[in-house]
């Protein structure tokens, strides 16, 4: 069997696991997929010691994406824009290649999952950390008419604007950027809806036609997807589509095959509840 792990810190409640071993049996794979809580300071050697041992291919998580990123010895285009990997792949020339799939996975929940619509549309993004710098160049591949990104600390914003501006119309900043604007897809991906509060957002900022993703996601709905449907926003989801789209994106990386996905969201939704 090949093997395949994601390195992470914590790792106990990672779901990859699951879904990587759902796509092995749907898609006849013989393969194995463990998860490995790897000391903070010690990726390097884990994941060294990882393809020494025979190991095809690795999930890097929270908080070794930057790691990963200066391990891989080649990156595809997307990486490199990123920042950071969240794929590694043993390649048949015998150098580990990192990619970064979590933006692919993203659009592809939005668009084929959901059926929203990125291009042409005005897209608002709330944080400026690496889960946003992640998915920005999938995202602006999509050609929004605009994109802005607000953030508490507003120099991060304007700074990954600055970063991938030569992509598409893009502004970044902190929230009053927003004024009475409005816009067609709000993308939360700030991380203090994990303490439990919603972003402080004003009550203009949707259309009847509005779609809000959150890209953290929970058993329960978070501060942001209540927030949005408070403000009857058209749609909302949470971003576990996000996550088995970015696993199903590792695992084509992988293995050549494009697992179906829609089971998987639904197993795991189950799973969950
Ligand atoms: P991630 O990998 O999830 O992006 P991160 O890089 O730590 O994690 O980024 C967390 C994001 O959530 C940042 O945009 C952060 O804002 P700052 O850049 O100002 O720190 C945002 N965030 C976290 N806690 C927040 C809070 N209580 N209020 C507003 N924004 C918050």
């Amino acid at each position: 069997q090949d093997k395949y792990a994601v390195f992470g810190n914590p790792i106990k409640q990672s779901k990859s696991p699951a879904i990587h071993g759902a796509f092995a049996v749907q898609c006849g794979e013989a393969m194995q997929y463990r998860a490995v809580r790897v000391d903070r300071d010690k990726f390097e050697q884990a994941a060294t010691r990882f393809f020494q041992s025979g190991g095809r291919g690795l999930n890097v998580t929270v908080p070794f994406k930057q790691e990963a990123f200066q391990f891989a010895g080649r990156l595809s285009e997307r990486a490199r824009r990123a920042g950071a990997v969240n794929t590694l792949k043993m390649a048949d020339d015998g150098v580990v290649e990192g990619d970064n799939t979590d933006g692919i996975g993203l659009v592809r929940d939005m668009v084929a999952n959901l059926g929203w619509v990125v291009q042409g549309q005005r897209v608002l993004i709330i944080g400026a950390g690496g889960a946003v710098r992640g998915v920005l160049e999938p995202l602006l591949r999509e050609r929004p008419r605009e994109l802005l990104i607000v953030n508490r600390t507003a120099a991060k914003a304007a700074l990954l604007a600055e970063e991938f501006g030569d992509l598409g119309s893009i502004t970044g900043g902190g929230f009053t950027l927003i004024g009475e604007r409005q816009f067609d897809l709000v993308i939360n991906a700030s991380s203090a809806g994990l303490s439990g509060q919603a972003p402080d957002l004003p009550s203009t900022l949707l259309t009847e036609r509005s779609c809000c993703y959150d890209m953290v996601y929970g058993a329960e709905p978070t501060p942001f997807m209540r927030w949005a449907a408070h403000h009857a926003a058209w749609a909302v989801a949470d971003g576990l589509g996000m996550l088995v789209e970015q696993a199903a994106q590792s695992f084509y990386i992988w293995r050549g095959q494009r697992p179906e996905t829609r089971p998987v969201i639904y197993q795991i939704r189950q799973a969950m509840e």
